[in-house]
């Protein structure tokens, strides 16, 4: 089904995760029951949770506190050993599980968690899992990247944005069912002024019975135009091409004694910081690193700031492990490496210039005090 794009992609899902989990009982009787005491509960990484879980969460009724946190291993992605674990005491005391969100190409990294493991876990606790893909499931198309989408299929929902790793003009999401029945019996309705009985009568799927939308716009003439225009080896190229971007970002990072890696590069989102030469053994001092780390978390705020400001780059920060990061993502189908050498240059101009001025900064608040 298209969607606006990834989050109403992800409500569809999360909200027949919900409804088949009572058996679809709750779609009239609603969530509060005195027969069904526990709180609905659904699980998604610690680090690289989408906010749009969240909002899901609370439109669909469950409230984002139903939201677990499962711990990640160092490259942030899930753990499947912790999730059973967690799924096993959750049930225990009295919870009801009702989804398992794995991300395909995660917003802060673009790492893919261990899809085949997390559908065993979701498989021998009976929960539904749903693989966000908003971001990065159709990179499922590079032989050369297959390996970290082995499981997939084996979701019971998958959300993936034409409108962003496709190239598709917005807005264009879309989510995909294992069971179309779960699908329909989750938002079908009856109306007495839509029965027809006329023998020409429409037999084919009822597009407002598959989502929360009944008017919807015909989002799939510019998707199947794309598909067409740029078929699969085309499609190919593009998803290679950014994922050269990110590879080549990351190789200056690690050249550069003036930046840090934060993260192994995945698919098409790259993190990383500005650090200072200077400041990179205080970094390393367990006993100066928090100080130290304000300062170099203000720095790399301004510095994005300051350079989308410029209108050279669309660049944006997030947090890698407590720390503020310079967060790229590389979807456009005209950016080239040359354009990642531009942007990495002015960073770097911005670092050096803001750096100089945040010490004179720091150097008078000291004096003051
Ligand atoms: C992993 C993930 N899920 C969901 C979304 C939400 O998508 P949209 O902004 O199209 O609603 C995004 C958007 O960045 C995303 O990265």
């Amino acid at each position: 089904m298209l969607t606006s794009g990834g989050t109403m992609a992800n409500h569809a899902a999360l909200y027949t995760a919900l409804q088949s989990a009572t058996e679809f009982e709750t779609r009239e009787s609603g969530l509060r029951s005195i027969d069904r005491p526990g709180r609905f509960t659904l699980y998604e990484s610690a680090h690289e949770g989408h906010s749009s879980a969240e909002r899901v969460a609370e439109m669909i009724g469950v409230g984002s506190d139903a939201i677990r946190s499962v711990p990640c291993d160092e490259d942030l992605r899930m753990d499947p050993a912790a999730l059973d674990d967690m799924l096993t005491a959750d049930v225990e005391n009295g919870r009801i599980p009702f989804c398992v969100i794995a991300y395909v190409g995660s917003i802060n990294v673009s790492t893919v968690d261990p899809l085949a493991e997390i559908a065993d876990v979701c498989a021998d606790h009976g929960v539904w899992m749903h693989a966000d893909g908003a971001c990065g499931a159709v990179g499922a198309i590079l032989p050369e990247k297959e390996h970290l989408y082995e499981g997939i299929e084996r979701a019971d929902s998958v959300t993936l944005d034409p409108h962003k790793w496709l190239s598709v003009p917005y807005s264009c999401g879309c989510v995909l069912f294992r069971d179309p029945d779960a699908q329909t019996q989750a938002f079908s309705m009856h109306a007495e002024y839509l029965d027809f009985t006329e023998e020409e009568a429409y037999h084919g799927t009822n597009l407002g019975f598959l989502g929360p939308e009944m008017s919807r716009p015909f989002r799939a003439l510019k998707l199947w135009m794309s598909l067409k225009h740029r078929g699969v080896e085309g499609y190919r190229q593009l998803l290679r091409q950014n994922c050269r971007c990110a590879e080549h970002l990351h190789d200056r990072v690690v050249a550069a004694d003036d930046f840090e890696v934060l993260q192994e590069p995945n698919l098409f989102i790259y993190s990383f910081r500005y650090l200072p030469t200077d400041l990179r053994d205080a970094v390393a001092d367990a006993d100066q690193r928090e100080a130290i780390n304000d300062y170099v978390d203000w720095l790399n705020q301004r510095i994005t700031d300051e350079l989308r400001l410029t209108g050279e780059a669309f660049v944006t920060t997030t947090e890698i492990r407590d720390d503020t990061a310079i967060r790229l993502s590389i979807c456009s189908h005209r950016t080239t490496p040359a354009d990642i050498d531009t942007t990495f240059e002015a960073l770097r101009e911005h670092g050096e210039h803001i750096d100089a001025e945040g010490r004179k900064r720091v150097d008078s608040e000291f004096a003051d005090n």
